[in-house]
């Protein structure tokens, strides 16, 4: 027994040492430790030895095992370094990276320059109640001018304030915050609204707009111009002009919707402004007596504007997309176009 476990540690050293290869070191692996190997052989004639021989060779038996296992241990390790060659030069694997939304990123850029203002973001609920989304903001049940904000109704029982439904634009914000915080404010409210438009090129039935207002004493419509002004300068050019034609909405009076002179074609005439020179981005106006009044606050103390812009719209505009279902296909070789834009 002696004599066999000292000729088998020298030659398995021996042959590790002459192994040149992770294969042939496997090879001895199994032929030294395993199940069928002569270690395991002489490893069952113990039981057959007298105790004082039982307790001397098993250890020995043991000892061995260990070290022909340190032994092509180490030699594997030698050969890791040695095979694994690592190329520096070789390009980098390239992978896949996301880019941010060109509409999470517009709207990014229009609430940035009105938090730079100090205006406060708020972002409400995609799911509203009729009081909210029409009452409080002056549009009364069976209102002609609910029909302008066509809705998605939600099928679940209804409350002590209406319906439920998907919001059909942000000016709900408005009252939200009117009810819950005091003026002075001044609240930039971005987010998805619904309306169940036919989709094509132009229309979407979810689509996105920013919401912005300013409650306090002695807000006049010039506030209003002023701050348009100084979004339209930064968002667009220094040199952008303003356009206010008079229109209707319930909740602000008086109303304007506010057209920007054509950055494409500096008002020469193109296919983004329909040769008008100048595009429409958004509807405002002094928020109306009974929309301060609904969330109790004194109309004859403070006063307001409002204003709402679509997202989507001015995204369009500016980067001369022709069709507003782009944004939602979720085709990325559209959408890697906007990166870092
Ligand atoms: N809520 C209006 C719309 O969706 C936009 C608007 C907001 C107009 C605030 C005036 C004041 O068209």
């Amino acid at each position: 027994m002696e004599e066999k476990i000292k000729q088998i540690k020298e030659q398995a050293l021996n042959e590790i040492d002459r192994a040149e290869t992770g294969q042939v070191i496997e090879e001895l692996r199994v032929r030294y430790l395993g199940r069928k190997s002569e270690i395991s052989q002489l490893f069952s004639q113990i039981p057959k030895m007298d105790s004082a021989d039982k307790g001397k060779y098993g250890k020995e038996l043991n000892i061995l095992k260990q070290t022909i296992a340190t032994a092509l241990d180490e030699k594997t390790g030698t050969f890791g370094a040695k095979e694994e060659k690592i190329d520096l030069t070789l390009p980098a694997a390239s992978f896949q990276k996301g880019t941010k939304h060109v509409l999470s990123h517009t709207t990014e850029a229009i609430c940035r320059i009105f938090e730079d203002l100090g205006f406060i973001v708020y972002e409400g609920t995609e799911i509203e109640n009729e009081w909210h989304n029409f009452s409080a903001l002056n549009i009364p049940l069976e209102h002609p001018s609910r029909d302008a904000f066509d809705t998605f109704y939600l099928d679940v029982p209804e409350k002590r304030e209406g319906k439920y439904l998907l919001r059909s634009h942000t000016s709900p914000s408005q009252i939200h915050v009117m009810k819950k915080l005091k003026p002075p404010l001044a609240v930039i409210s971005p987010g998805r609204v619904y309306r169940p438009d036919k989709v094509d090129a132009s229309h979407s039935f979810m689509f996105h707009q920013v919401e912005g207002f300013c409650v306090d004493t002695d807000i006049n419509f010039a506030h209003l111009k002023g701050v348009l002004l100084h979004f339209a300068r930064r968002y667009y050019s220094p040199d952008v002009k303003l356009r206010f034609r008079p229109h209707f909405f319930p909740f602000t009076e008086p109303s304007a919707e506010v057209d920007v002179s054509c950055m494409i074609c500096h008002q020469k005439g193109c296919s983004v402004c329909s040769q008008k020179g100048w595009i429409e981005i958004l509807g405002c106006g002094m928020i109306h007596p009974n929309v301060l009044g609904a969330c109790h606050i004194d109309p004859k103390k403070y006063q307001g504007f409002a204003f709402g812009m679509g997202v989507d719209r001015i995204a369009m505009q500016k980067y001369g997309i022709n069709d507003i279902r782009l944004f939602y296909e979720n085709d990325k070789r559209f959408l890697d176009q906007f990166d870092e834009v």
